[in-house]
Order: structure tokens, then C-alpha cells, then sequence
């Protein structure tokens, strides 16, 4: 059987293919490469496909039945915060008519299993030391609403046509199972404290009065090995269960602040990193923790892997690229 998987040629995308290609899954990468990385798919097929355009579905069921697909994993989408909050349109048509349009292929292909790609950006700012996926979401920027929404699309195709389907919300993915996989941009904070410290800059730390142990905002932080993992195990899921549509979150169950993580990367690095504090930023909530009993008990899934494994394997790789 093949698994398509969309955002195939980004940071997470190319994590799960390979995983699933080790577990002897032919995968078909699904990729417009705006953000991809051909190198970290070389060996994969490819459909070089902006997803949101008309000829989308078309394009796929050609795919599909090319490749005899029976399920995806669908990561591709746009996810800079604040990109979202200046393109707010732009936002909307890529990642939910984006949705729709794979939605409607696998539906006229009769390719009836999903794993969809959903944030812990849907729970907005939620006052509580662990996030279930029963909280209500209100999500506080155009993101997060995207995936929200595509979380009710994905559900309504549910119960409307009988997908098959698991939305996972990932927290803070960081480190690499391999230093070509490795998260390159440096929006999140991991590629941005060591962008810094290669430059011999200290890093400048959004606030430091927020109500934490040491002040700084706390964050779940998953290794993408292990987020790669539940994709594997959300797919067997499908494979056996016919309840539609399971919300899980992807997370560690333990939050670690930003110091914390500098200090993780200091050690990392063999030396420490200098910080300054700077002013907050605006929507940042205090902690951002998950709540990992349902992943449990649903897919029989926990993060293996702690903060020092995804420093350790972020360093590796900055320094296997020099
Ligand atoms: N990185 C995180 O911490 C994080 C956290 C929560 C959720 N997510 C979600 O995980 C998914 C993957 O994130 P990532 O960090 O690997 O990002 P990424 O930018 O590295 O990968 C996204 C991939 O999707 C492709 N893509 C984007 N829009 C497309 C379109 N319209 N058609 C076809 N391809 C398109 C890009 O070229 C890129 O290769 C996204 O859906 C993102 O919202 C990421």
C-alpha cells in the first residue's frame, strides 16, 4: 500500500515519510516545494502540487490511483503566526480550500483514512497547567484558526462520507532524527537561539516577568522523532478502528521554559549561551502544556525521547551543516 503525505519535503513531513518508508510503506510525497526541501526527499515520488489550486483535486486522483493510495498524512500548510495575521486571506485559501480540495480527491478516489495536521495554536490562550482536548479552543490568530477549522472540516467529512480520520494538534516539535531532516528556518526557538549563538549574538528572550517558576514562557517541546512516531501509530489506528475522527495532542505532558531550553543548548553547545530580556510579546500564552492521557489510551503512544535528546540532535546537525 502507499501513504501520501503531504508537506512531504518540509521539516516534519520528511520525518514521517522516512519513518514510514523504514517501516516498509511506499509513501508519495505531495509537496509545491514553497517551503520543501527537495534534498530531504530525493528518493521519494513526487507530485509537485500547490494544493489550494482548482486543479488540485484532479491532479491527485490521478496520483492516487497512479500510485494505488490508501491513506494520507496531510502536513502541508502555512505556518508562520504572524505571515497569518498580515495575510489572513492567503491563510484561509491555502490551508483550509487546501483541506477541501484533498478532501474531495481522496473522496472520489475512495481513499477514505487521514491523519491531518492540527496545532495546539487551536487552543488560543488557555488559563490551565495541562491542555486537554476537551478545552474549549479560541484560537487568537488567523493559524490557529485555520487548523481549527480544519479540524471541523475533516470532522463534518467524517461523519458525512465516512473518513476515517485522526487530527493530531501538535505542541513545540524540535530536534532532528537526522541532520538533513533538520528544521532550518528560524522561526521557532530552537533554530533561532542557535542561528544567534553561531553568530556570537545572545539571545533575546520575549519576557521575563510572565507567572513561570523562572518567569520565562513555558512550552511542551515533542522530539519530531517521536511526533513521527504517532503519525505510524494514528495510521495502525485507522487500520482497525472504525470510530471517526479522534483530536489528540502530541506532546511530552512536561513543560520546559525558555531559559530552560537555553541552558539545554548551552550544554549542548559546550558552552553557554548569553540571554537578554526583552519586552513580551503580544498572544504569547504564559504555558502551553499538554495533556497526554488520551494519545495514550487511544494509540498506546508517549514521547520517548526528553528536552536533552532534541538540544543534543538540534547541535548536531548546525554543526553537521558548518
Ligand atoms: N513545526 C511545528 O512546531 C508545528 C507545530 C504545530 C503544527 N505544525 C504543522 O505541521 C505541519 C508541518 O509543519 P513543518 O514545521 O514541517 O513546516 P514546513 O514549512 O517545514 O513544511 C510544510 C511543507 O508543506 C508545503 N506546503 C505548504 N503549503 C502547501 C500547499 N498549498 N500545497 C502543497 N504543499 C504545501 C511546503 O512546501 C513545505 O514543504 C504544518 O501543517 C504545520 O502547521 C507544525
Amino acid at each position: 500500500m502507499t501513504v501520501a503525505v503531504t508537506g512531504a519535503a518540509g521539516y516534519i513531513g520528511s520525518h514521517v515519510a522516512h519513518l514510514l518508508r523504514e517501516q516498509g510503506v511506499h509513501v508519495l510525497a505531495v509537496d509545491d516545494m514553497s517551503a520543501g526541501v527537495g534534498a530531504r526527499i530525493a528518493e521519494l515520488p513526487l507530485v509537485e502540487l500547490d494544493l489550494a489550486r482548482d486543479e488540485a483535486p484532479g491532479v491527485l486522483r490521478a496520483a492516487f490511483a497512479q500510485h494505488q493510495v490508501r491513506a494520507v498524512v496531510h502536513l502541508a500548510a502555512r505556518k508562520a503566526v504572524g505571515e497569518s495575521v498580515e495575510q489572513p486571506a492567503r491563510y484561509y485559501h491555502q490551508n483550509v480550500a487546501g483541506l477541501a480540495n484533498l478532501l474531495t480527491a481522496m473522496q472520489q478516489s475512495g481513499v477514505d483514512r487521514l491523519v491531518f495536521s492540527s496545532s495546539a495554536a487551536t487552543y488560543g490562550m488557555p488559563d490551565v497547567a495541562a491542555v486537554d482536548e476537551d478545552l474549549e479552543c479560541r484560537p487568537i490568530n488567523p493559524y490557529g484558526e485555520t487548523k481549527l477549522v480544519g479540524e471541523w472540516l475533516v470532522r463534518a467529512a467524517a461523519r458525512a462520507h465516512g473518513l476515517r480520520a485522526v487530527s493530531l494538534r501538535y505542541f513545540n516539535v524540535a530536534g532532528t532524527a537526522r541532520p538533513e531532516l533538520a528544521d532550518v528556518v528560524r522561526a521557532n526557538l530552537i533554530p533561532i537561539v542557535l542561528g544567534r549563538a553561531a553568530e556570537g549574538l545572545p539571545v533575546v528572550v520575549n519576557g521575563g516577568d510572565y507567572p513561570t517558576p523562572d518567569g520565562t514562557c513555558v512550552r511542551d517541546y515533542v522530539h519530531v522523532a517521536d511526533l513521527a512516531d504517532a503519525h505510524v501509530r494514528a495510521l495502525e489506528h485507522l487500520d482497525r478502528d472504525e470510530r471517526p475522527h479522534d483530536v489528540l495532542n502530541v506532546g511530552t505532558g512536561t513543560g520546559a521554559s525558555v531559559l530552560e531550553v537555553v541552558d539545554a543548548l548551552s550544554a549542548a553547545l559546550g558552552r553557554e549561551v548569553p540571554v537578554e530580556v526583552g519586552p513580551r510579546r503580544d498572544g504569547d500564552p504564559p504555558a502551553l502544556v499538554a495533556s497526554v492521557e488520551r494519545i495514550r489510551d487511544v494509540l498506546g503512544w508517549q514521547a520517548r525521547r526528553g528536552l536533552a535528546e532534541i538540544c543534543e540532535s538540534a547541535v548536531a546537525a548546525a554543526r553537521a551543516r558548518g
